[in-house]
């Protein structure tokens, strides 16, 4: 049976924020340091230390902003070790993640240089769990103060005479974990007081976001909401898909259907904790005002053998894409509360974009759902009537006059037909792309990188305004409409 969905092109919803497509990249394994950084003297062609691999393959997919550096790494970075000369810079031990000792190469310069490389804007994470309120006060001083003033000196005299923009600016991570173990309350306090000191030094008031939950911790929702919503923008919230719970860790490829199936049910509660939290937030922000903004999303599975277990390196499969397309209708359907999203994490980590060995580079499955998807961002949402079918599901939006309809068929077998009647469209052109598997846990390695790749979309017609769609299991696909 086919599914008829009825497309309102006329009944725009809100904007998609080009922000629910931002990246993760924390001090983590291999993500910054071979992932992104590899240091001018490398063969690895770079500029000044930053792949340009990596860079080239991130542009492509509009990245519009950066999350760094941590996650838990944040609650223990200092940021001034990074900076300065490198051969002087003090090296850390990065206690969370492997017990690796890093010399700190990658500091505030190469994040903003690789912010420019990139196109992308700031998200910087600042330091409350072993932190003062002086070091984030002036951290944010020497990133974005264009006078006069020791911090604004110090940035000059290390080689950037002009401030950069920092859009976003975390205070604490995971503060109800490695961020420090606080309780709401003792944190909500905290946040008031270091958020006072991420001063504006600009006209573009830097856009401040409060640890928010754990998961489906409704009670730190509650408690961080009451005691702070006045002065935050955003406050974060923080979803894993896992196949069996935290402790039962699977691998990320060879699995049994049961774990294709468990893994895309644990991505899909992000809806019901959006929907709770964003009922929370109601309360004490009945106007929206303040984001939801999801800083760490994605599929966690065991290490793959041999691999360092504190490094979070792990294959990313056409279940991974399943996850992302799902995720990223879920952020659309709540656009008007979800104002960011950082997939965790950008190379190298948990459900990356990229992978690197060496001097190779593959892009995986979710990267590329992340280039299907590159037209939904800024978009307006467009209202639908009717139910996806069982295992598929869609989004559509409207943007420079054309309509975008993604699709996901999530089954194992068999096609689905999806029919999409848009008669206040009068459809001129198209152009299509899907990305697909064969079984699965397709997947892209080094010796064989085009395995799961976006690849032209043909299984679909246009007739009297109306799009009809026949798609494979296990991909996804977007249809570009032309009015
Ligand atoms: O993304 C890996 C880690 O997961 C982050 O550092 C932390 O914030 C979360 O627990």
């Amino acid at each position: 049976i086919t599914m008829t969905i009825r497309v309102l092109t006329n009944k725009e919803g809100p904007q998609i924020s080009k922000h629910i497509y931002g990246q993760f990249a924390e001090h983590l394994g291999r993500c910054i340091y071979e992932g992104v950084w590899v240091g001018e003297d490398s063969d690895i062609p770079n500029n000044k230390g930053i792949r340009l691999d990596v860079v080239e393959a991130l542009k492509q997919i509009n990245v519009p902003v950066i999350r760094w550096p941590g996650g838990c790494f944040a609650d223990e970075y200092h940021w001034k070790d990074g900076i300065g000369p490198k051969e002087d810079r003090k090296t850390i031990v990065n206690t969370h993640w492997g017990g690796v000792t890093e010399n700190n190469h990658f500091g505030t310069h190469e994040y903003f240089h690789l912010l420019e490389l990139v196109g992308a804007d700031a998200y910087v994470n600042g330091n409350v769990g072993s932190g003062t309120v002086q070091e984030m006060q002036e951290w944010v001083e020497y990133i974005t103060f264009e006078g006069e003033s020791p911090m604004a000196n110090w940035r000059k005299e290390n080689g950037s005479e002009k401030a950069w923009e920092m859009k976003f600016f975390g205070v604490g991570n995971e503060s109800w974990g490695c961020g420090g173990n606080m309780r709401p309350e003792y944190y909500a306090d905290l946040y008031r007081r270091y958020r006072t000191y991420v001063r504006n030094y600009t006209d573009k008031p830097v856009y401040k976001i409060a640890c928010g939950p754990n998961v489906d911790d409704y009670n730190w929702m509650e408690q961080v909401m009451k005691i702070a919503a006045p002065y935050m923008d955003g406050i974060s919230l923080h979803h894993y898909s896992l196949v069996d719970g935290w402790t039962n860790k699977r691998p990320a490829t060879n699995f049994p259907e049961k774990e294709w199936f468990s893994l895309i049910d644990s991505a899909k509660k992000m809806d019901e904790l959006i929907t709770k939290h964003s009922t929370i937030m109601d309360k004490y922000d009945p106007d929206k005002r303040v984001g939801l903004i999801v800083d760490e999303w994605g599929s966690w599975f065991s290490v793959e053998n041999g691999t360092n277990p504190g490094f979070l390196y792990q294959q990313n499969t056409i279940r991974d894409a399943m996850v992302a397309s799902l995720t990223l209708n879920i952020f659309h359907r709540h656009a008007n509360r979800v104002k960011m999203a950082n997939i965790a994490q950008m190379v190298n980590v948990l459900q990356a974009m990229l992978l690197t060995e060496g001097d190779k580079m593959i892009k995986t499955p979710t990267y590329h759902v992340f280039d299907l998807y590159k037209h939904h961002q800024d978009a307006e949402l467009i209202d639908t009537y009717g139910e996806a079918k069982t295992n598929t599901d869609f989004t559509v939006s409207k943007k420079d006059g054309q309509v975008a309809v993604s699709v996901v068929n999530y089954n194992i077998d068999g096609t689905e037909e999806m029919e999409f009647d848009l008669s206040d469209f009068d459809i001129s052109d198209s152009e299509a792309w899907i990305v697909a598997g064969d079984k699965m846990d397709a997947h892209n390695t080094f010796e064989n990188s085009e395995v799961v790749a976006k690849t032209e979309f043909k299984d679909f017609s246009v007739e009297n305004n109306k799009l009809t769609v026949t798609l494979p299991a296990m991909s996804v696909a977007t249809i570009l409409l032309k009015g």
